[in-house]
């Protein structure tokens, strides 16, 4: 007799997971990282169920770099408007080594995430590794608007 898999704690189906990992491998590939070398890719799961990719863009002047999950989450917006929520993000990087989303990243996820929203990214250990947004930006900053 087969069991079937434990389902992930976010609610969605470990072939998604998969899927959202594998779309941010392969547009980590498009990464302009001449700088860090460091080749970013991120996959963004909409509550609509679309997804959105993006990758790190590096500047000379270091800090107008772009990462990628504010590469992918410019593109939902771009392609969905401005109501967007997010569902989930996977990060992950070209390079083998741990990513969690920077804290301005957390910042802009919180932006179009809520309770619900998952991120998944590769953790210190070199496992893959997963956690509420809740966890990631304890008491972020949010203003309310229309
Ligand atoms: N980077 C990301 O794309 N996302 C993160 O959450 C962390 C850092 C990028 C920015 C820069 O191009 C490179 O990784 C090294 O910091």
């Amino acid at each position: 007799m087969t069991t079937a898999p434990k389902p992930h704690a976010s609610g969605l189906d470990h072939e998604l997971i998969e899927q959202l990992h594998t779309l941010a491998q392969r547009v980590a590939r498009n990464s302009y990282s001449p700088y860090s070398k460091f080749k970013v890719g991120a996959a963004v799961l909409l509550s609509d169920g679309s997804i959105h990719v993006g990758c790190n863009v590096e500047n000379a002047s270091y800090r107008l770099t772009c990462c990628a999950e504010q590469s992918a989450i410019s593109a939902a917006v771009s392609h969905k408007g401005p109501g967007i929520k997010i569902r989930a993000v996977s990060v992950t990087n070209l390079n083998g080594a741990a990513s969690m989303p920077c804290g301005a990243c957390r910042q802009t996820l919180l932006e179009f995430g809520d309770t619900e929203t998952w991120i998944f990214f590769p953790g210190l250990d070199g496992v893959a590794a997963s956690a509420p947004l809740s966890a990631l930006i304890p008491f972020g900053f949010k203003l309310a608007h229309d």
